[in-house]
């Protein structure tokens, strides 16, 4: 009897089919209040650990009065202190590195420094400063007056070279009294200063006033032709040799002073 069985709709009712239908939906909407009930108990959990986290990260009391502590009197008390992290024993070292490396390097560059000046001082002082033929440089010379014969005149060398019976001289043309030009005199023989009438003989000494001492010299060196030392002027050896053939050189950036007045000399004049 098709309408008494149970395993088929059309034998229900309209009231069963309708009382299943409620059945049906109120076990499908169970689940879905369980699954909304352990999102309530998730959320809760959730609250609850963050307020556990706002707490543990807020300064404890204990903290607060230490940093209110700090800040009136501006020192960290020991626990603050303690926490204070330490700068790492690498980088102290790599700091103190650092400062050993520009004291080196400073040093290194001031020492650098003078040895470049040192240097270019001893350089500048080596080089020559005046060049031969010119006052203060070197004039070489290959004439040889006569003995007693009129001094030849190097102006550009300010010097007189003069051959007397003592022998070569190159006489620095300015009187020793005050420094004016003397001029050699043709009929006295001799050298006489215009300004204050001091008077040299041809080979220099002074024979009078007011001058009171010798002409003053350059230095002579002589050297025959192959460059061999011959002679030179000293404050012991003022006169060199005359002969023809050789070379004379003098250094006008090297005087000899002249010597004191002889008196001897001065009673002869
Ligand atoms: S400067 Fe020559 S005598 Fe005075």
């Amino acid at each position: 009897m098709p309408d008494n069985d149970p395993k088929t709709p059309a034998s229900k009712s309209k009231e069963e089919r309708i009382a299943e239908a409620k059945a049906r939906a109120a076990a499908a909407a169970q689940p879905v209040a369980r699954a909304g009930g352990e999102d309530e108990s998730l959320s809760e959990a959730a609250l609850r650990f963050q307020k556990l986290k706002e707490q543990q990260s807020r300064p404890s009391r204990k903290e607060r009065e230490a940093a209110l502590l700090q800040k009136a009197i501006g020192v960290a008390p020991r626990e603050s202190v303690e926490k204070i992290p330490q700068a790492a024993p690498q980088e102290k070292e790599t700091l103190a590195v650092n400062r050993r490396e520009f004291l080196t390097y400073a040093w290194g560059a001031a020492l650098g420094l003078a040895l470049v000046q040192g240097g270019a001082a001893t350089l500048w002082y080596a080089y020559p400063r005046f060049k031969a033929g010119e006052f203060g440089g070197v004039f070489t010379l290959t004439s040889v007056p006569e003995v007693g014969a009129k001094p030849e005149e190097y102006l550009d060398g300010k010097f007189w070279w003069s051959n007397s019976e003592n022998g070569l001289a190159a006489l620095y043309k300015v009187c020793t009294h005050l420094g004016c030009l003397y001029e050699w005199k043709e009929q006295t023989q001799r050298f006489e200063c215009p300004c204050h009438g001091s008077k040299f003989r041809q080979d220099g000494r002074n024979i009078h006033g007011p001058a009171t001492r010798d002409l003053d010299q350059f230095i002579v060196t002589v050297e025959d032709t192959s460059g061999n030392h011959v002679d030179e002027t000293t404050e012991e050896h003022r006169y060199v040799v005359a002969q023809e053939g050789l070379i004379y050189k003098v250094d006008t950036g090297r005087k000899i002073l002249g010597r004191p007045s002889d008196p001897k000399l001065q009673l002869e004049a």
